[in-house]
């Protein structure tokens, strides 16, 4: 488990660094709001090489650091010293599904460059992902960040759990928490539908302007403080009916979709609950699968069209390698 103590050490070029997507299991859009949110890092990985160079370059583009957003918010935040540095990155986190693609690749690439910064404590760390995911994104919350640097499973805005860090962004700061995993197998699936984080939460922080917002706000917040407790619990069947209640109340925010409803028809006969994961509009599903019956679930969900993932939370979080 990578904790607050155990650093990102000082290193030089080259170096390899990578961190672990992430499956959020209660609470996405409302932890943008202050909400409570759990989430796990998966053992789905991305990974960069950085390697000394006169100019800065990602996979080849010596234009990147203008038009990827996040390799710019990223240089620019923990710049490298001399000329540049030439990153290449692989993934095995399918992109734009839900899963934390992004702050996989920011998590690692913020590890690598703080490497050659003289190495970072993990809240340093935590501080700088969120900084340029949110610098790239202009919206959102710790929680994606968070998961993908210190790996295993995380509650936010909760008073459960043993305390990690803080992160702010200069108005408001989420406290982030290290919970007890129940040691359950999830499923994932991505829909291929792709979607922008940023667009479905704009889209729920307007949904949250109208006069039931703050009322269905209530309701987010409730349903993932029963969540994280069901979990603590290890109460598969209440965990379960939160997961239907969650998703409930996604669709009322307007981020479910039918290919994502088509999946989870296909996972609910032999699983405990089901819900969407990440900002919704497309991407991903997580269902937990009744004891025994992962395989049936994963085949269904295929059958419907989805690429199932059978996941395990990743222990580890962002390192060099
Ligand atoms: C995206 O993975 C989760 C959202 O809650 C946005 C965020 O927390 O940054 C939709």
């Amino acid at each position: 488990m990578s904790d607050p103590g155990d650093s990102i050490p000082s290193a030089q070029l080259p170096i390899s660094a990578s961190a672990p997507g992430k499956c959020i299991v209660f609470g996405e859009h409302a932890v943008v709001h202050g909400g409570p949110e759990l989430l796990f890092a998966i053992d789905l990985r991305s990974q960069v090489i950085l390697q000394a160079a006169d100019g800065s370059s990602l996979n080849g583009d010596r234009t990147a650091s203008r038009t990827h957003p996040y390799f710019g918010r990223a240089l620019a935040e923990i710049p490298p010293p001399g000329g540049g540095v030439s990153v290449t990155s692989v993934s095995r986190v399918p992109r734009s599904s839900g899963l934390g693609s992004s702050a996989a690749f920011v998590a690692a690439l913020a590890a690598g460059l703080s490497a050659i910064r003289g190495g970072a404590d993990r809240p340093t760390l935590a501080q700088r992902a969120f900084s340029i995911e949110q610098g790239a994104q202009g919206v959102g919350s710790p929680g994606d960040t968070s998961a993908a640097v210190a790996g295993g499973f995380l509650a936010l805005n909760t008073a459960r759990g043993t305390p990690l860090w803080e992160v702010s962004d200069g108005s408001r700061s989420w406290s982030v928490r290290r919970v007890v995993d129940p040691h359950w197998t999830w499923i994932v699936a991505d829909s291929g539908i792709p979607r922008r984080t940023a667009d479905a939460v704009k889209a729920v922080a307007e949904r949250m302007q109208r006069p039931d917002g703050p009322a269905l706000l209530d309701r987010f917040r409730s349903v993932a403080e029963r969540g994280i407790d069901s979990v603590g619990r290890e109460d598969r069947g209440e965990t379960g009916r939160c997961l239907r209640e969650n998703q409930e109340l996604l669709r009322d925010a307007g981020v479910s979709h039918d290919r994502l409803e088509a999946l989870l028809d296909a996972a609910r006969p032999s699983s405990d609950g089901e819900k969407l994961t990440g900002a919704g509009r497309g991407g991903s599903i997580v269902a937990l699968p009744k004891p025994g019956r992962e395989l049936e679930t994963a085949r269904k969900i295929a059958r419907a069209g989805g690429v199932p993932f059978v996941v395990r939370p990743a222990d580890d979080g962002a390192r060099l390698l």
